[in-house]
């Protein structure tokens, strides 16, 4: 089959998974795309510079004009602002697809790159910048799209879960449990962005954008952190019957109250009966209220290197199958047989 040239930008907790899943499923990739994704090159910092996952030197590189260029996927995992918005728009101006799980890249100059990509008839896709793993994006964006959503909330930040679950159900001091979270490659490459609630205030910025079908930017999001929450106030809620979350809710506003949309991100008492108070670690639960299929919730890991890789990949093989002519059904007719077990268990 024909073979498409992946850029990679970025091998940390996620683009290092990434490029593990593009070498090592190759096959399948090529069968479920129709094309062979061939992985052209990997922007790192230092090219020499120790990794948990090792990657094929020659892969790496610091020269990211030559990589982008003649690229045909460009995905982007490095994080942050600069460079990543310039290597992005230099991707879409050449022709490339983008995949990217960089949510403070879109919920700041979301409208800028989404432009830049209509203007050259290039997608951008970015299931990974919200909840990870979970499938959120594209059900809004197409399963939903004829419904009318009034509400979305949930905790879309895994590693402030994963503080507080430790906190409250372990013991732990928050310090410890973030040094826990660290390791699992839950935070962002600057921690404050999720403790302070921005990590969470820019993913409910793309979620508020997309359900409501209007721009909404970081800075049109409330925003408080878990910084300020304490051991004592989380043992004070568990007395109660309560446990603290780092609730994200996007609403849209009853014509009496503004007819508009509120966008909010705080620590919150959630009873513990409710099915957030459930979600534990590292994972997300966000629910959506639309007006005609109801109430909807979607659930699982919300932060981690190999999970968040699935969403990307996901964007990738779609990127793939829309490069090639007819590309619709693509991957559909090419399942495979497998055997029909009599019994199933879980
Ligand atoms: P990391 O910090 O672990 O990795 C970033 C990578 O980008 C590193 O390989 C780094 O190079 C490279 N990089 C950063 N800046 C530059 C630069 N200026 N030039 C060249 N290379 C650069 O980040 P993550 O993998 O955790 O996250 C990547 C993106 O995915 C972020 O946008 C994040 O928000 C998002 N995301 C992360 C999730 C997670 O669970 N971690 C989940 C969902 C989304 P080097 O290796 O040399 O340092
Ligand atoms: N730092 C993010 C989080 C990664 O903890 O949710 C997933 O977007």
């Amino acid at each position: 089959p024909r073979t498409l040239r992946v850029a990679l930008l970025g091998a940390g907790s996620v683009g290092s998974q990434v490029a593990r899943l593009l070498i090592e499923h190759a096959d399948d990739l090529a069968e479920r795309s129709g094309v062979r994704l061939a992985l052209a090159g990997i922007l790192v910092r230092d090219p020499d510079a120790p990794r948990d996952s090792p990657l094929p030197r020659e892969l790496l590189t610091t020269d990211a004009e030559e990589l982008i260029l003649g690229a045909d996927i460009v995905i982007e995992l490095m994080g942050g602002i600069e460079p990543a918005r310039s290597y992005v728009l230099q991707a879409l101006h050449s022709g490339a697809d983008v995949v990217t799980g960089n949510k403070a890249l879109l919920a700041t100059h979301g409208a800028e790159i989404f432009e830049a990509a209509d203007q050259v008839g290039a997608s951008v896709s970015y299931e990974a910048a919200v909840a990870a793993a979970i499938p959120i994006i594209r059900p809004l964006r197409d399963s939903l799209a004829g419904d009318r959503i009034a509400r979305i909330f949930g905790i879309v930040n895994g590693s402030t879960n994963f503080i507080l679950d430790a906190m409250d159900r372990q013991g732990l001091s928050a310090q410890e449990a973030q040094r826990i979270a660290t390791e699992l490659g839950y935070l962002e490459a600057d921690p404050t962005l999720d403790l302070e609630g921005y990590d969470a205030a820019q993913k409910a910025a793309i979620l508020a954008s997309l359900a409501f079908h209007t721009q909404v930017t970081i800075d049109d999001v409330h925003r408080e952190g878990i910084e300020s929450v304490t051991a004592d106030m989380i043992a004070d809620a568990r007395r109660a019957g309560y446990v603290v979350k780092l609730l994200a809710v996007c609403e849209r506003l009853a014509e009496a109250s503004g007819d508009g949309v509120s966008v909010r991100v705080y620590p919150a008492l959630i009873d513990r009966e409710h099915p957030l108070a459930s979600v534990h670690g590292g994972n997300n639960a966000v629910f959506v209220e639309a007006e005609a299929a109801g109430p909807l919730m979607f659930y699982g890991a919300g932060a981690g290197g190999v999970q968040t890789a699935s969403a990307v990949l996901g964007d990738v093989v779609s990127a793939a199958r829309r490069h090639i002519a007819g590309g619709v059904g693509v991957g559909e007719s090419a399942r495979q047989s497998l055997p029909i077990a009599p019994f199933g268990h879980i």
